[in-house]
């Protein structure tokens, strides 16, 4: 049995379609994977994220931890994403959804921003991209902000807590590592 040329090309056309959408961001810091739910649910109980935080989801995909902590915490969240498809999904989802006065999404690239406004960062990006990420959260987070990473540690720092199920890993005291020789570990 042969297939015919439209079934090849529409079948060339969405592999080359999925493999865009989950690895091309890979340039810019980590492909896309969405955090299953029991993680997510694991950052934000680690962080103890609620109404009075400001989230920074750096790489926010289609929002698994976005609207979990919006909806679900009534944090104020900054969403920031690269990929133009995901900032649409999460415009989309914003707009059916909300809550839109709480979720400000960005297209654009996490090493711009300014994060001295978050009170919790939360990360799911590959070890190159959370090592050159460290010194810019080491620079800009308030005393009192956690970072929240899944699967990767951030290199150079110890957790102050870890889920080794989920693979979570709560920072907290980031500016307090940074000490005149460089990031010191958490107490
Ligand atoms: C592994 S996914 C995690 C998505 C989401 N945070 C979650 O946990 O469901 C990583 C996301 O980071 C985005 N990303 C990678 N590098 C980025 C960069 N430099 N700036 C903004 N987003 C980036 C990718 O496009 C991808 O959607």
């Amino acid at each position: 049995m042969s297939i015919s040329t439209p079934v090849f090309v529409a079948a060339l056309v969405a592999l080359l379609g999925l493999l865009y959408f989950v690895f091309a961001s890979f340039a810019f810091g980590a492909g896309y994977q969405p955090a299953p739910r029991a993680v997510v649910r694991r950052m934000l109980e680690f962080a103890e994220v609620g109404s009075a935080d400001t989230v920074y989801d750096l790489g926010a995909g289609t929002g698994a931890i976005v609207f979990a902590a919006a909806r679900g915490r009534g944090a104020r969240v900054v969403a920031v994403e690269v990929e133009p498809i995901r900032v649409l999904i999460l415009r989309l989802r914003r707009w059916f959804g909300g809550p839109r006065e709480r979720v400000d999404i960005r297209w654009g690239n996490l090493f711009h921003l300014d994060f001295r406004p978050a009170t919790v960062v939360v990360v799911f990006l590959w070890p190159e991209a959370m090592a050159r990420l460290r010194p810019l959260l080491e620079d800009q987070l308030a005393g009192g902000a956690r970072v929240v990473s899944h699967w990767h540690p951030v290199p150079g720092w110890t957790p102050t807590e870890v889920d080794p199920l989920t693979k979570v890993y709560l920072y907290r005291g980031v500016a307090a590592r940074v000490g005149p020789s460089g990031p010191t570990p958490a107490a």
